[in-house]
């Protein structure tokens, strides 16, 4: 007999099928066994009955244990009692691999789920959260090649930083030293000379040295960078990308959202446009709720989550300080002291999940800033030519992958967005 998933068990109701899959759950007495298997796509309730089966498959369902794989077949019923509303009547049962006694029972820390992240993967929970994740991916590349974007890899190990000195991660390389990108965009912004509209998925890597529930030390970024567009374009290419992102998951994976508990209605309203105001505005509405900021500072986490306490849509937030954003962004002629750039932040206290600008094509403003920031302004020349050889006006932004899945699927920690995560006090397994 042919496999087939769990899913599709649900439509063969008075069928004959054989499943194939591992136990996630295990109960009855010396006469039935009640069994729930799992696989990829679900779970569903699997009776063996001693009197109903051969010796043979009695013994194994005796003898199986939870996570232990095995092969099933069976007659499929209706059984509103079952957890997902239907019961296969087990004919046949024949273990595959004999699970030793399971490490993960009711009562364990969240440290030891970390420590045993190979083996929590297999939960309801964190499997719902990677269908979404892998969804979220989809809706980047369907998006961005409906608008006929290219998709670049960008290169890993990078001689320099785009994003600050204080968090690259040093690497030995050969008899040199070498980063872990931080992002892709001073690629990008060389490549739209060929290719003018492109798009990446890639990790990126940041020495957070501060523990915080938003920040890995390896995360993906999905990064756009486009010629002949300024800041009101790629602000529109985000709210249009956001939204269709949260649009295709809720239509694609709502079972998903179920059973992470999340609010698939509130999903819905994350429609364009989004909300719109500048770094100044933003001080205004802290320094009103009794939050006052120098002008000229960053916003801080808490200062972010008050915010957007007025805010159910992502929130749009232009003209920070010059001081405080990276060297390629230009400085605003009409709003002096600021630069062309936005983040876009979360509801919810997700913080920001877009960061993007404009970028600087005056030659000079951009060594000036990186000589502010401490760098070497020759190791840059290569990226400088993209501004002696026939530069165009570009723009570009990145999207923090991990934080737009913490914030659809509603987690308390971006750690649970990311198979296996790595921030400063966890790199295992
Ligand atoms: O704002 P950032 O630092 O922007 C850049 O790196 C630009 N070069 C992107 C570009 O214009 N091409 O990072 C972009 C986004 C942030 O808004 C945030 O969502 C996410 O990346 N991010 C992180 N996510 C998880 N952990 C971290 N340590 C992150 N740092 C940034
Ligand atoms: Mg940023």
């Amino acid at each position: 007999m042919e496999f087939i998933k769990i899913e599709d068990a649900f439509n063969k109701e008075g069928e004959k099928v054989a499943i194939r899959g591992w136990v996630y759950r295990k109960r009855g007495s010396n006469q039935r066994k009640f069994l729930i298997i799992r696989d990829s796509t679900d779970i569903i309730q699997c009776l063996v009955e001693k009197n109903q089966v051969d010796n043979q498959t009695w013994e194994a369902a005796e003898k199986i244990t939870i996570e232990s794989s095995c092969e099933i077949t069976g007659t499929v019923k209706k059984d509103e009692r079952a957890p997902t509303g239907y019961e296969i009547t087990v004919e046949t049962l024949k273990i595959v691999g004999l699970a030793e006694p399971f490490p993960i029972t009711k009562d364990v820390s969240p440290e030891f789920l970390y420590d045993m992240r190979h083996l929590w993967l297999r939960s309801r929970r964190l499997t719902a959260i990677m269908k979404i994740r892998s969804e979220v991916f989809a809706a980047i590349d369907d998006y961005y090649r409906s608008h006929k974007f290219y998709e670049v890899a960008p290169p890993i190990l990078t001689p320099t930083s785009c994003e600050g000195r204080l968090t690259l991660f040093e690497v030995k390389y050969y008899n040199k030293k070498m980063y872990l990108t931080q992002t892709w965009q001073l690629y990008a912004e060389v490549m739209i000379h060929s290719l003018e509209k492109i798009y990446c998925n890639s990790p990126a890597f940041r020495a957070e040295k501060s523990k915080t529930s938003r920040h890995l030390s390896e995360f993906y970024m999905s990064e756009m960078e486009a010629a002949w567009e300024g800041l009101d374009d790629i602000i529109k290419h985000g709210e249009e990308l956001v939204s269709f992102i949260v649009q295709r998951v809720v239509e694609r994976r709502s079972k998903e959202l179920k059973i992470l508990g999340q609010d698939v209605e509130k999903l819905r309203r994350i429609k364009p446009p989004f909300p719109r105001i500048t770094y100044t505005e933003a001080l205004e509405i802290l320094k009103k709720d009794g939050l006052e900021v120098e002008w000229g500072k960053d916003l801080r986490t808490i200062e972010e989550d008050q915010l957007m306490k007025h805010f159910d849509k992502p929130l749009i937030v232009t003209n920070y300080p010059s001081k405080v954003k990276a060297f390629y962004m230009p400085d605003d002629p009409k709003n002096p002291g600021t630069v062309l750039c936005y983040d876009m932040l979360a509801p919810e206290g997700y913080g920001e999940i877009i960061g993007g600008s404009q970028r600087s094509n005056d030659i000079e403003e951009i060594k000036r800033k990186l000589k502010r920031d401490g760098e070497t302004i020759n190791k840059y020349q290569w990226y400088l030519d993209s501004r002696r050889y026939g530069a165009v006006p570009h723009a570009g932004f990145g999207l923090g992958v991990e934080r737009v899945v913490s914030w659809i699927c509603h987690l308390d920690n971006i750690k649970d967005a990311i198979p296996f995560p790595r921030t400063i006090k966890r790199a295992y397994p």
